[in-house]
């Protein structure tokens, strides 16, 4: 009879064998991929108009269409560059860990994973600078929780961290490849983006799952009370990062501060909050981590 932790390993070793597969038969060249004209349009929005930090609140009635078309660029770039910075800080944690003891079984899979998050790095940096002239700043956690050391915590907040950040900006890309409304460039963007994606989410959800087994059979409750409130902040945190400060100040927003301040307190905000992180966040209650954070 196998334990709950061969058969956890099983299954991963079974998904592994599918996706890897599949990222050998999706294999794509990405820099013969997308059309990339020189400049987009200036008077349409690069972004679904409900995925605006704004959408919902009396800003879209507030602001013109005009400067809705504006924020909507800036915010673009932001989405973007977070992108950019996003998968770089992966890449980094993937990359250290690609040959290391008890990474052996997906140590294949991040081979393919680390050579599509290259390519998508390079994608969403060039529609960065190609339509922005910019790239945004990196906006970094600065966590008040403090979570127990240990290689086996370091481990799963990494793949957690992942798992969290490409679910969320999975949400953004599925609403903008299906939005006829948008530029072809655009969308393609984003549909390439998601494909290659619903691969990565699916082997994050059994890598988490297998992680937080391993952990929780040496923590305590209470440490993985402070373990489920950190990766609850870093998933407001994440949220956060979609109200840019320097996409207010290039969009014309007379104080970013307060307008940033006015949005994150909005009430219907929340909603929206909630829809964008409701993968994630089913996913962690699954688990066990969020009950706990939560008691
Ligand atoms: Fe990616
Ligand atoms: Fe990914």
């Amino acid at each position: 009879v196998l334990s709950a932790q061969e058969k956890d390993t099983e299954r991963l070793v079974a998904v592994l064998d599918r996706l890897g597969r599949m990222s050998v038969e999706d294999y794509y060249n990405p820099y013969r991929m997308f059309e990339w004209p020189d400049t987009l349009p200036t008077d349409e929005l690069w972004m679904s108009r409900d995925l605006l930090s704004v959408y919902n609140t009396p800003f879209m009635d507030q602001l013109s269409e005009e400067q809705l078309i504006r924020l909507a660029r800036w915010e673009s770039v932001n989405f973007y560059s977070l992108n950019v910075h996003g998968i770089r800080e992966l890449l980094i944690e993937v990359v250290n860990r690609i040959h290391l003891p008890g990474f052996e079984i997906p140590s294949d899979f991040f081979h393919h994973f680390v050579g599509e998050e290259n390519e998508h790095m390079w994608f969403f940096a060039e529609f960065c600078k190609r339509y922005g002239g910019k790239m945004y700043h990196f906006p970094r956690l600065k966590s008040a929780t403090k979570v127990p050391e240990g290689a086996d915590v370091e481990n799963f907040l990494v793949f957690a961290r992942i798992l969290i950040f490409e679910e969320m900006v999975d949400y953004y890309n599925s609403r903008m490849a299906d939005d006829e409304s948008l530029h072809d460039t655009i969308r393609a963007i984003n549909r390439i983006h998601h494909k290659d994606e619903s691969r990565h989410i699916a082997f994050g959800r059994e890598l988490v799952s297998l992680l937080y087994a391993r952990m929780k059979e040496r923590r305590s409750a209470e440490e993985l009370r402070a373990i489920g409130a950190y990766v609850q902040e870093y998933v407001t945190f994440s949220l956060h990062s979609f109200y840019s400060l320097e996409a207010y100040d290039d969009a014309g927003i007379e104080d970013p501060i307060a307008f940033r301040k006015t949005l994150t307190a909005d009430p219907a905000r929340v909603e929206a909050e909630r829809q964008v992180a409701r993968k994630p966040t089913a996913f962690f209650h699954k688990l066990g981590l969020f009950e706990k954070a939560a008691a």
